[in-house]
């Protein structure tokens, strides 16, 4: 009988936590002698610091249609001979595009390749350094937008296939970059790294970014505002899939789930209390929450 009342009880165990490290329940298991029948309450609770962090200033409602990028970006460069306005420029058929917001801060890393005769190919020379700050009112009529701490890197070929920078490019651009077609075609080209500290939902976070240097003098007006993803995807690019479940909300950055009232857990399938019971008729093995 006690190793009957076991085994039932590890099988709810798993049920219950089955998102969790077993380590991470503390759980007397009752003297079981001669019971025939036993109830086990079993309270549940995540591992602090996972799962990722639902952050409610930059969490937006879903979008409809087949967005392929979170984000609405808006840009207007300046350079000489040059000059490309792009409100609401949506680079979702670039394909080369890699955006990373797998955190808690509404933090964002977007690593792209880009051919001439965009000017980027002199931001690396030795000589030119990009500076860059808060642009009040950029998109004009943005209500002053806010800002938020921004690093841009730019490298030019030849590519060391060492460089934590071009790891983070998607695989995809990874093996484009050393195809000889490609670069043939594409040359010559930049990979474009740049890292924001937080972005708020519903308000554009902008900047103007100056590169001066020979032979270079330009200006970019940036500004990044999350736009969210179609209902059940998440990430960046809006490819990846939410696991939240009970009609939870899915984060469009890290896919964190806010789960409704009576539920709890990484994917939001925990009951609040989780009660398990095993039925009084010994010769049924079902259990249930
Ligand atoms: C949420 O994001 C903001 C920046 O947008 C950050 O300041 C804050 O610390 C984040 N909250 C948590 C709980 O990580
Ligand atoms: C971003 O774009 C969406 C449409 O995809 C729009 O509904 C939303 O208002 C835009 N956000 C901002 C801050 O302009």
């Amino acid at each position: 009988m006690a190793a009957k009342v076991m085994f039932y009880f590890t099988t709810t165990v798993m049920l219950c936590a089955r998102l969790l490290p077993i380590e991470a329940l503390q759980v007397q298991i009752p003297e079981v002698v001669t019971l025939r029948h036993v109830q086990v309450q079993i309270d549940v609770t995540d591992v602090p610091g996972y799962p990722p962090g639902y952050n409610e200033s930059c969490a937006t409602s879903h979008v409809t249609g087949n967005k392929a990028l979170m984000l609405n970006v808006s840009m207007k460069v300046f350079a000489p001979g040059i000059q490309i306005d792009t409100e609401f420029f949506s680079p979702d058929q670039n394909a080369l595009v890699a955006v990373d917001t797998d955190n808690d801060h509404c933090g964002m890393s977007w690593t792209d390749v880009y051919n001439t005769p965009f000017p980027l190919q002199h931001l690396n020379h030795e000589m030119t350094r990009v500076y860059c700050e808060h642009a009040p009112n950029y998109p004009s009529g943005s209500r002053g937008g806010v800002t938020s701490p921004i690093d841009i890197n730019v490298l030019q070929p030849p590519f060391n296939p060492d460089d934590p920078i071009q790891h983070k490019l998607l695989p995809e651009t990874w093996s484009l970059m050393f195809s000889p077609t490609w670069v043939q075609k594409n040359t010559p080209y930049v990979v474009l790294d740049m890292t924001v500290g937080h972005l708020r939902a519903d308000v554009w976070t902008s900047w103007v970014c100056r590169a001066t240097g020979d032979p270079l003098n330009m200006e970019v007006y940036l500004a990044l505002a999350p736009a969210g993803c179609p209902s059940g995807k998440y990430g960046g690019r809006c490819d990846r899939d939410c696991l939240c479940e009970n009609a939870a909300a899915c984060h469009p950055f890290n896919g964190a789930c806010k789960c409704r009232l009576g539920w709890k857990g990484v994917a939001c399938d925990i009951g609040k209390k989780c009660h398990v019971q095993r039925n009084k008729n010994p010769a049924s093995s079902r259990s249930y929450i």
